[in-house]
């Protein structure tokens, strides 16, 4: 969690509405401590989390490098998909995204936002960050399309793809993320008020991972097939920053990533009749630990070539780990995903599945060969199914006093 810092206190209504206290984490004894009892198992409140902390936390917004990427992972999400309206050009978009950058910048910091409806709504940032995205559109809307990163494009067909129009595209997204789903409910309330001129909604999609404090920090999310989900990301630091962010280039590109979203549906029916040992064979790591099939603890390395008695090998060559895994640094994907659990059908069957992000520093470099990898033969693909995709720019970060956007559209 580097960069993360207690909220300082902002303004006389911050003070007044009780900002202080949360910003000054100064809640003493019990009173700071979550005090309810836990179940079999559990721990007691002692050594619980301090509540005042987690709502206080802020993430840093300005900088060469827009927060929300490297960042680790927020307990709530959502992506907001924009349609540009038409007529909205470079001009138009620049005066959007200095609305939204200001929006973002106050929200983040723990600071209502210009005429802030809801101001004490904007006082607890629980390290909200607010990633914006440019989708193809937006480049072609504002005559720049020269300063598009060539991969931002819209992917190929898989075979194994069911897309749907509602889950796909879009000309701007809004990845609003934080540890409180109050906050960034009023994150997305205050940025699409403020968007409304120019863009409409295209989709919406809002996922979320454990919670701050339910597990010590460190611990790898499950997804909704109880799967550890994020073992082999690249870590920060080198070598992530270089598969991730662009090094170098015009300062449009410098900094910048690219984004990869798939809403990907997740057959829990079906996953619940296969037994333990084929789940783990399907993906190639142990459900408990983590562990590859070839080793013992969540972070030891496959081992791909290693047999068993009947000859065949220990993690089976079409299990998603063999699959997907990339041994050069420089073409690994940083993987951001986030569960979703819509509501269920009258049978009681839930609509649920991975909100996947994958972030990289080009698409076609990096992303795709996976993929294509993937879609060709992948057990897993028996139990899930893309049903929405979208790419987005994910351009550098700015200054104080700078906007989001303003390398590729100033
Ligand atoms: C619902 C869909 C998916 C599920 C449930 C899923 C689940 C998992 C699990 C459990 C792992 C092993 C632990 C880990 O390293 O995180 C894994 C690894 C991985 N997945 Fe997926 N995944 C899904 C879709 C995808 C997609 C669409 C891609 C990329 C196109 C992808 C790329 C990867 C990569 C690169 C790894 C690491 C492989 C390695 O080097 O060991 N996954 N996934």
């Amino acid at each position: 969690m580097t960069g993360t810092s207690p909220v300082r206190p902002v303004s006389r209504r911050g003070l007044l509405t009780g900002g202080t206290l949360a910003a000054g984490g100064a809640l003493t004894g019990a009173a700071a401590f979550a005090t309810t009892r836990t179940g079999r198992g559990g721990r007691q409140a002692a050594d619980a989390t301090p509540v005042a902390s987690v709502g206080s936390l802020v993430e840093p917004f300005y900088g060469p490098r827009q927060a929300g990427v490297a960042t680790e992972p927020q307990a709530h999400a959502s992506f907001v998909a924009l349609t540009l309206q038409a007529g909205v050009d470079r001009a138009a978009l620049g005066r959007m995204l200095r609305l939204l950058t200001d929006d973002a910048a106050r929200l983040t910091q723990g600071q209502p936002a210009l005429a802030d409806t809801e101001a004490e709504l904007g006082l607890l940032p629980a390290r909200l960050t607010v990633t914006f995205g440019f989708g193809p559109g937006l480049y072609r809307a504002a005559g720049v399309d020269d300063r598009r990163p060539a991969s931002v494009t819209d992917l190929p067909a898989f075979r194994v793809d069911r897309l749907q129009p509602a889950w796909s595209g879009g000309d701007l997204l809004l990845q609003l993320c934080a540890d409180d789903a109050i906050t960034v409910a009023h994150a997305q309330r205050v940025l699409l008020k403020d968007s409304r001129p120019f863009a409409t909604v295209r989709w919406v999609q809002q996922g979320f991972r454990r919670s701050p404090g339910v597990e010590p920090s460190g611990h790898t999310q499950r997804n909704l097939f109880g799967q550890l989900d994020g073992t082999a990301n690249p870590r920060p630091g080198t070598p992530m920053d270089s598969a991730v962010f662009v090094p170098d280039g015009p300062a449009w590109l410098r900094d910048s990533t690219t984004l990869v979203v798939r809403r990907i549906s997740m057959n829990l029916e079906t996953w619940d009749l296969l037994g333990r040992a084929d789940r783990e064979l399907a993906v190639g790591r142990r459900l408990d630990t983590g562990a590859p099939l070839t080793g013992s603890a969540e972070h030891d390395e496959p081992d791909f070539a290693a047999t068993g008695p009947d000859g065949l090998t220990v993690i089976p060559d079409f299990s998603h780990v063999t699959r997907a895994h990339v041994t050069d640094d420089r073409l690994k994907i940083l993987r951001r995903p986030y569960n979703y659990d819509g509501l269920p059908n009258a049978d009681g069957h839930a609509d649920a599945g991975l909100i996947f992000t994958s972030y990289q520093a080009d698409i076609a470099r990096q992303f795709l060969p996976i993929q294509r990898r993937l879609a060709d033969r992948d057990l897993l693909n028996e139990w899930t199914t893309p049903i929405g995709s979208a790419v987005f720019a994910v351009p550098p970060g700015c200054p104080p006093g700078g906007w989001i956007g303003e390398q590729v559209l100033g």
